[in-house]
């Protein structure tokens, strides 16, 4: 029997990460190659022209999965029956611009997106917050959506994961495909803490450690970590503008690996809301190493932490800890 169309939202879908982004979700590569999609796309009303532009494209590829378009700049027609909400929509950070330059501004889409998919969502639906600042972002959505679990939401770290592999890679002169178990903790911003203590490389000899075959922990306490931490501002300035395919294909990655499961053995990176482990403030979108099995997210346990990881671990949560309460001063006006 075929299988019933996921509808799938992505807001701010007449953006740079919208327009890369809603042809991979229609041609399976978020939800698999057998996963008939009907796409929600939210927008404002100066970008609605835009929109139509992106709906017309999107009939005009005849996608096989693709088995509705709604294009909308209604809230509430958005959020009605999503089952999967990828949450792009917002005011950018420009050139210069810190992430959470934009927190104000991004309050209020937070509360009245939060609010719509809180009422009008399917049950159970999954929620990946992607605008910057994303972790921040998410605390918001989990304040103004108290309906929706908060193991439901989930922002993107993904992209600085990706990115970690690649560095790893790079430097020992292997596929991604080899690395696998690196992590990035904390939050999405240039505090992030991109850490290869665990990693693996698949070799023809068998599993090495990541730090036992790069010689040089120099590289791994500096260069390496700030070439990730860093790597979005390094885009934002040769592209003028902020990455996109890399946070699309990355989306894709998170949703992907969260419904349909991380494959045995491997971890990957994901915002979550702390629950405490490894010493995080609870309530807190924090990057943690996670497992996903039946559609539920679990953060690793028992890694060891020596003394440069803590500091690093640490330094990043504190700038959550201002992040949230700067979030909190906007959101007890609204
Ligand atoms: P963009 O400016 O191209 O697109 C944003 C879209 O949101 C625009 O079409 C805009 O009209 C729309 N929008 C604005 N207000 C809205 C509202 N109230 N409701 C619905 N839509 C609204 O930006 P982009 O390059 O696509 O990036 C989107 C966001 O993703 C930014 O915040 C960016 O910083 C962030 N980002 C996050 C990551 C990550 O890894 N977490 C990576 C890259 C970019
Ligand atoms: C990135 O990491 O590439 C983005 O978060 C950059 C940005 O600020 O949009």
């Amino acid at each position: 029997m075929a299988r019933a169309p996921v509808r799938v939202l992505v807001t701010g879908a007449a953006g740079q990460i919208g327009y890369a982004l809603v042809p991979m979700i229609a041609r399976g590569i978020m939800l698999g190659p057998d996963q008939p999609i009907i796409l929600h796309m939210l927008d404002i009303e100066p970008a609605a022209e835009a929109l139509k532009g992106v709906q017309m494209e999107l009939i005009d590829a005849a996608f096989p999965l693709l088995k509705g378009v709604v294009a909308t700049t209604d809230v509430v027609e958005a959020c009605k029956r999503v089952n999967v909400a990828v949450m792009v929509g917002g005011f950018p950070c420009k050139e210069g611009m810190m992430r959470k330059d934009v927190l104000p501004k991004n309050v209020p889409i937070y509360r009245a997106h939060a609010s719509a998919l809180a009422e009008h969502a399917a049950p159970n639906c999954k929620v990946l917050v992607v605008t910057n600042p994303a972790n921040t972002n998410a605390v918001i959505f989990k304040e103004f959506a108290r309906s929706i679990p908060e193991k439901n939401i989930t922002c993107l770290t993904r992209l600085d994961h990706n990115r970690t592999l690649s560095q790893i890679a790079e430097r020992l002169n292997v596929h991604n495909s080899d690395v696998k178990n690196v992590i990035v903790w904390g939050n999405h911003s240039s505090t992030q803490y991109p850490d290869a203590s665990h990693a693996t490389i698949t070799t023809t000899s068998g599993e090495k450690s990541a730090r036992e075959l790069i010689a040089d922990q120099h590289w791994l306490h500096n260069e390496f970590i700030t070439t990730v931490q860093q790597r979005g501002d390094v885009i934002l300035k040769v592209r003028k503008l902020s990455s996109a395919l890399s946070a699309a294909s990355a989306a894709c990655d998170h949703i992907r690996d969260w419904l349909h499961g991380t494959p045995k053995g491997t971890w990957v990176s994901m915002g979550v809301c702390s629950d405490g482990s490894y010493g995080i403030q609870p309530g807190l979108f924090y990057s943690f190493p996670v497992t996903c099995e039946n559609e539920e997210w679990s953060i690793v346990q028992g890694l060891e932490i020596d003394e440069f990881s803590r500091l690093k671990m640490d330094a990043t949560a504190q700038e959550l800890i201002e992040e949230k309460s700067f979030a909190y001063s906007f959101i007890n006006q609204e």
